[in-house]
């Protein structure tokens, strides 16, 4: 297992290229199953997410590979075995999103419930209403979900908005499996998430017929069958976001390559508010602080509101702000394991509820901690960057979930954050 040791306080100063997207990535890996034949994905980034969903893909019958020049192939000519077994579902709950796909391939689908994690309960009720919706029968056995169409699927309007608003991977499993429906499906209060987006321009590429794209309504019409793709996934806006934090909480100063500021525009509201300049550039954004830490409200939303997948970095970050601030979480709202760590660090942090109260302190202490999750796991990267002594950040595997070597890219900028196996 290894642990990161970081020494703080550092000031970030260069250049760092954003990678592609892993909530991309996922549904557009999980869409290759739609059709016979290889697919090339561009652009995947190295991450232990990725390979998890390769070998749940593998498992299938599909063959996965990486070219050297880091293009993923996948070769989905055969799936003999439409099952998402246990063992790896309960590593990565995105691994749900093979269930539509599945369905639409085969007429049939067998794939481990998730469970909860460290983030909440994580229902998938919306899935599974929604593909029922299309005409799936759908039962539970010894923890499995089992789903059957053998005459196929058929459109339908499907109202997917739940408690919390609209789902990301919900809608991407309603969205793949209405690729191939006869007829058309309208699906309402469909999460607008540009990986969403992203997926849908995937689709269309491999001849399906998707309009309203980026929208909360989008109406599909049901094609015979898709063809393999070549496709490039879009930059990763968390990642991104991710590094935004590093510069702004460190008082440097990054230059952001391949990164979308349009698929941001909540997160640069808040750092313009927070006393952070954001400025476009060719291909990105420079992104900078010199001035103090400026409190800040910031409420969780599905898209164009701020992300809940950078909930816990903007905390670390207003923790070290003039004066108090607010963080409501409205998409998972038991989302706080990495409040109790950041006030191990000298943060003055109070839950309540799905709120926390930041009350702002002049500096954060070195200290050890414990990743809970990836995003988490980053904030605690974060507070180690601008604390004063060391951090050692435990259960790395977290970040390197959702973040490639992400000290080998930090350090280059004046990081001071070393690996160490226990
Ligand atoms: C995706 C992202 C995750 C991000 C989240 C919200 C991937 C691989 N993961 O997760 O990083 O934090 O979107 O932006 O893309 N819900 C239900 N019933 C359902 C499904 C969801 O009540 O059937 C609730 C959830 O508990 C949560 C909210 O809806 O409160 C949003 O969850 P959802 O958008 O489904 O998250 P994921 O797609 O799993």
């Amino acid at each position: 297992m290894d642990i990161f040791r970081i020494e703080g306080p550092v000031r970030l100063s260069g250049s760092v290229k954003i990678n592609g997207s892993k909530n991309a990535s996922l549904p557009i890996m999980a869409a290759t199953i739609l059709t016979a034949g290889k697919s090339v994905l561009k652009a995947v980034p190295h991450l232990s997410d990725i390979s998890v969903f390769g070998q749940l893909l593998d498992r299938l019958g599909c063959q996965v590979t990486r070219s050297h020049s880091g293009d993923l192939y996948i070769d989905s000519t055969t799936i003999d075995n439409p099952r998402g077994e246990y063992e790896i579902v309960r590593k990565m709950r995105a691994s749900i999103c093979i269930l539509g796909p599945l369905l639409a391939r085969c007429g049939r689908a067998e794939v481990s419930m998730p469970g909860g994690c460290a983030i909440g309960d994580r229902p998938i009720d919306l899935h599974l209403r929604g593909l029922q919706e299309l005409g799936a029968k759908i039962r539970l056995k010894s923890g499995y979900i089992i789903a059957e169409a053998p005459h196929g699927l058929t459109g339908k309007d499907v109202f997917m908005g739940g408690p919390f608003g609209s789902t990301v991977l919900g809608t991407a499993n309603v969205l793949m499996a209405a690729t191939m429906a006869k007829g058309r499906t309208v699906i309402e209060s469909a999460a607008c998430e540009p990986e969403i987006a992203d997926l849908a321009n995937c689709l269309n590429k491999m001849g399906a017929k998707i309009t309203g794209i980026g929208s909360a309504r989008l109406i599909v019409e049901g094609v015979r069958q898709l063809r393999p793709v070549e496709y490039q996934v879009i930059p990763d806006r968390i990642e991104a976001g991710t590094f935004m934090v590093a510069a702004a909480i460190t008082a440097g100063e990054l230059k952001l390559l391949n990164c979308r500021l349009d698929d941001m525009m909540a997160v640069v509201d808040r750092l313009r508010n927070i006393g952070v300049t954001v400025d476009a550039a060719n291909d990105g954004c420079v992104v900078g602080r010199n001035g103090p830490i400026k409190s800040a409200d910031i409420t969780t939303e599905p898209y164009p509101g701020f992300p809940t997948d950078l909930q816990a970095q903007f905390m670390a970050l207003l923790s070290l702000a003039q004066g108090d601030s607010v963080i409501i979480e409205k998409v998972f709202p038991d989302r706080f394991m990495h409040v109790a760590e950041l006030n191990r660090m000298a943060a003055d942090l109070r839950k309540e509820g799905a709120t926390v109260i930041v009350a702002g302190v002049k500096k954060l202490v070195g200290a050890p901690v414990m990743a809970s999750d990836l995003r988490a796991s980053a904030a605690l990267v974060l507070a180690g960057l601008a604390a004063d002594g060391t951090t050692v950040v435990n259960r790395v595997y977290h970040i390197d979930r959702g973040y490639e070597r992400i000290e080998e890219r930090l350090n280059p900028v004046g990081a001071k954050i070393s690996r160490e196996s226990i």
